[in-house]
């Protein structure tokens, strides 16, 4: 497929933008990835409708950007450990409430993530963004330049602490505890192919400041998670089946709305590698 049909229409002005003149399922040419690649730096999230793709089509789309990341604590697609389950039923409702960026408890998180529903509840499950460049850009002056040489912890278990509570959470996860210790990135970084700053520290993964007192790394990590939220920086995804959601990453967190319990919502999720947050 060529780029030619490509046209990518913006949801908010802050981010998101609803793709169409593209099938997922056809091989994608270098001028398309190209488009692609640009069009997720620009607009930080890229919606596809329609697009009934099968397992293998996410993860040859997502290879493109770069080599996969698989998850420690997640099922996956028989056969392609790259491919995530992300289920919620009656049974096993979602944990994933607070607003992150995914799987900031690595080094190296991943550059983008590649989201695809299977499964949607009649009502609700709605997914939120929000641009980390628009949220660090409304920031003073005075409160930017604060933030840019601070550096946060980030931690494994912090995200998935409900899991561990569980009974048998601490073995079920203990591998994924010991490959996962904490990591420290920078509050604010830079994203490496628009050269943007970008907020970078999480209600799920990130746990203090480091530079700070623990009193006061908890007020400005609560004024930041509460400030990045704001109605102004954010998009909202309503789901159909066979919709895809790409996004950056590095300049977006997102935050699913758990309000369809106990309706069944299953999505397969792959990401791909990342660079060192610097
Ligand atoms: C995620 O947090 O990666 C999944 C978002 C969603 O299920 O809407």
């Amino acid at each position: 497929m060529s780029s030619e049909n490509l046209i990518a229409t913006p949801l908010t002005a802050a981010l998101g933008a609803e793709v169409t003149g593209i099938d997922l399922t056809q091989n994608i040419s270098t001028e398309l990835y190209q488009a692609l690649r640009k069009a997720l730096v620009e607009h930080q999230v890229l919606f596809f409708r329609d697009q009934n793709i099968e397992p293998k089509h996410q993860r040859a789309l997502a290879q493109l950007f770069g080599p996969l990341q698989t998850h420690p604590a997640y099922g996956t697609v028989p056969g392609l450990p790259e491919v995530t389950i992300l289920e919620s039923t009656a049974q096993t409702p979602s944990k994933i409430e607070q607003w992150h960026t995914d799987m900031t408890f690595r080094a190296h998180p991943p550059m983008g993530t590649i989201l695809r529903s299977r499964v949607v509840p009649e009502q609700g499950g709605d997914t939120l963004w929000a641009s980390m460049s628009a949220a660090y850009d409304a920031l003073s002056p005075a409160l930017q330049k604060f933030l840019q040489p601070l550096t946060a912890a980030h931690d494994f278990r912090h995200g998935f602490r409900e899991s561990l509570a569980e009974p048998g959470g601490e073995v079920r996860l203990a591998q994924a505890i010991t490959e996962n210790p904490p990591v420290i990135h920078p509050v604010i970084r830079k994203h490496p192919e628009s050269g943007k700053r970008l907020i970078f520290v999480n209600e799920l993964f990130t746990t203090h400041i480091r530079e700070l007192a623990l009193a006061e790394s908890d007020h400005i990590l609560a004024l930041l998670f509460e400030h990045i939220r704001s109605p102004e920086f954010c998009c909202r995804f309503q789901w159909s089946e066979n919709a895809v959601a790409f996004w950056d990453n590095r300049s977006t967190q997102h935050k699913p709305i758990n309000d369809y319990f106990p309706a069944h919502r299953l999505m397969e999720r792959v990401t791909i590698d990342g660079d060192m947050p610097y």
